[in-house]
C-alpha cells in the first residue's frame, strides 16, 4: 500500500529547503524528528479540506477498514467523539430537546461533546462492578427506547471498555435499527478488532460511526486516531463528517502523527492480520499461564490482561511491584490490574510478566457490584460546564451539582456528570477512587 504522506514529508526533508514557515524549529530541533515536522505547505494537502495526500492516504484506511469514510485525527478519538455527537445531533430534525441514549462508562470527552452540542443525555442503566464498565444488552437498548416519547439523535456505547469488556454490538446496533436510530460507539480501545480472524469492529457488527484510537493498539504515535463511516450509515454523516472534525480541531494538525497513520496503513496490509493472530494466541496462553498461578483473569479483548486482585492486594500495588522491576502497567485501581499488548509486544516480555508477577497465594476476590446509578439533574450539561465553578474537598460534595465531570485519569470515565446533583453513593465511589476534590457549580 502506497504511503502518500510520509513520501511528501521525507522527500521536503531531503530537499533541505530553506524554511520559511512554521513551525519555529525550522526542522532543526531537540528531539531528532524535527525535520518531518511540517505544516500544510504546498503539496502537503490541508487534512479539514484533503483533496491531496492526506485524501489518497485516507482513502486508504478506509479500504482497510472497509468503511464509507474514515477520516484522520491527530487530537485522538477525543476529536472524534466530538464529531459525532455533533453529526448526530445536526442530523437529527427533532424541535424538542436533543438528547441522545448512553451507556454511564462513557469518557469525559463525551460529556464535553455534549455541552458543547447542547445535547442531553439519558443514561441506559446496567450493571456494573467498576467505574470502567456498563455491562448493557439489546434487550436494555430496546427498553430504553420503547419508553421514550421521542427518539434520541443516537444510541452511544462505549466497547471495548478499559477493562477489555466488551458489548453485543451486533445485536444492540439491530435494536437501534429495527427502531429508526444509530449506533455510535466509542471503539478508542479496539481499532484492531477489524483484523482478528473473527472481525470484530465494530464497523464489521453494524455501528454506524465509532472513533479508533490508532495509537492505543496500532504502531501509531499518540494521538493518530480514526472516525470511521459505516457503508450503511446514512450519506449525511459521510458528507459532513470533515466539517464536523474541523468545527473541533486545531488547523495545525501534526505532520508526524499523519505520516505515522499514513504508514501505518502499510503495516496493516502487509501481514498484520498474521501478527495479529500469533500474538492473541500468546495472549491467550498468557491469561492460562497467569490463571495456572492461582490469578483471577478476567474475560476481555484479546490484546488486554485483566487481573482481579486478590483479597488483601490491590491493583494498584501488583502495578508498583510490577514497577519495581521493570513493567509498567496501563491502569491499576483498588480491584484491577489492566495489561494491554499490541503486536510490537515481544513474546519473551509476555513470559518475564507471567514470571515476574508469580504465584498468588492470597485467596481471591470476588466481584462486587458498585452502585453507579446517576443522579437527578439540576441543570443542563452544558448549562453546568458553562458555570462558574469551584473546586471542594468531597466530604462537603453531597447536595452540590457537579460542574466538571469528576474522574480519576486514567480512565477519565465520569463518576458525577456535569449538571447531576452529587449524591451519597457518588461520594462514597469518589473515595473508593481515591478522588480527593471535585468541581462543582458555585452558589451564588
Ligand atoms: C474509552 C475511551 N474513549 C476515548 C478516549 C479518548 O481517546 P484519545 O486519548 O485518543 O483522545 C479514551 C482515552 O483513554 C478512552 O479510554
Amino acid at each position: 500500500m502506497n504511503t502518500p504522506i510520509f513520501d511528501f514529508v521525507r522527500s521536503y526533508a531531503e530537499k533541505n529547503t530553506a524554511r520559511f514557515h512554521m513551525p519555529g524549529h525550522k526542522g532543526k530541533g531537540f528531539i531528532g524528528c524535527e525535520q518531518f515536522d511540517i505544516t500544510e505547505i504546498k503539496g502537503a494537502d490541508e487534512l479539514f479540506s484533503a483533496n491531496g495526500i492526506i485524501a489518497e492516504s485516507e482513502k486508504n484506511a478506509a479500504s482497510l477498514f472497509g468503511t464509507a469514510k474514515t477520516l484522520y485525527s491527530t487530537e485522538g478519538s477525543s476529536l472524534c467523539i466530538r464529531a459525532m455527537i455533533y453529526l448526530a445531533a445536526t442530523e437529527s430534525t427533532e424541535k424538542r430537546r436533543k438528547y441522545i441514549l448512553a451507556a454511564r462508562n462513557v469518557h469525559k470527552a463525551f460529556i464535553y461533546a455534549l455541552a458543547l452540542c447542547d445535547v442531553d443525555v439519558v443514561w441506559i442503566s446496567g450493571k456494573t462492578d467498576s467505574v470502567c464498565s456498563c455491562d448493557i444488552t439489546a434487550d436494555d437498548v430496546e427498553n430504553a427506547l420503547k419508553t421514550k416519547e421521542y427518539p434520541p439523535i443516537a444510541v452511544y456505547v462505549t466497547s471495548p471498555d478499559y477493562l477489555g469488556r466488551r458489548l453485543p454490538i451486533n445485536e444492540i446496533a439491530d435494536v437501534c435499527h429495527k427502531r429508526g436510530t444509530r449506533l455510535l460507539v466509542d471503539n478508542a480501545h479496539g481499532a484492531y478488532l477489524h483484523f482478528l480472524p473473527e472481525r470484530s469492529h465494530p464497523m464489521d457488527l453494524g455501528a454506524d460511526m465509532c472513533c479508533d484510537s490508532a495509537h492505543k493498539t496500532l504502531p501509531s504515535l499518540t494521538g493518530g486516531a480514526y472516525l470511521h463511516v459505516s457503508t450503511a450509515a446514512p450519506e449525511y454523516y459521510s458528507e459532513n463528517a470533515k466539517n464536523a472534525m474541523a468545527f473541533f480541531g486545531s488547523t495545525s494538525p501534526s505532520y508526524l502523527i499523519l505520516s505515522s497513520l499514513d504508514l501505518c496503513n502499510r503495516y496493516l496490509s502487509d501481514d498484520f492480520c498474521g501478527k495479529l493472530k500469533i500474538r492473541a494466541e500468546e495472549v491467550e496462553r498468557t491469561k492460562e499461564a497467569l490463571k495456572e498461578n492461582g490469578w483471577s483473569v478476567l474475560p476481555s479483548e484479546p490484546m488486554k490482561i485483566t487481573i482481579l486482585a486478590p483479597e488483601g492486594k490491590s491493583g494498584t500495588e501488583l502495578a508498583d511491584l510490577l514497577r519495581n522491576v521493570g513493567f509498567e502497567c496501563e491502569y491499576a485501581d483498588e480491584e484491577y490490574l489492566v495489561i494491554m499488548i499490541s503486536t510490537e509486544t515481544d513474546e519473551r516480555e509476555l513470559f518475564s510478566l507471567v514470571h515476574a508477577i508469580g504465584t498468588n497465594i492470597l485467596p481471591l476476590r470476588r466481584e462486587k457490584t458498585l452502585n453507579m446509578s446517576p443522579s437527578p439533574m439540576a441543570m443542563t450539561v452544558r448549562n453546568a460546564l458553562f458555570s462558574q465553578s469551584e473546586t471542594i474537598p468531597v466530604s462537603f460534595a453531597q447536595g452540590k451539582v457537579c460542574a466538571s465531570p469528576t474522574v480519576s485519569c486514567p480512565p477519565a470515565i465520569p463518576i458525577a456528570v456535569s449538571g447531576e446533583i452529587i449524591g451519597k453513593e457518588q461520594v462514597a465511589v469518589f473515595r473508593h477512587y481515591g478522588i480527593e476534590k471535585v468541581s462543582v457549580v458555585k452558589e451564588k
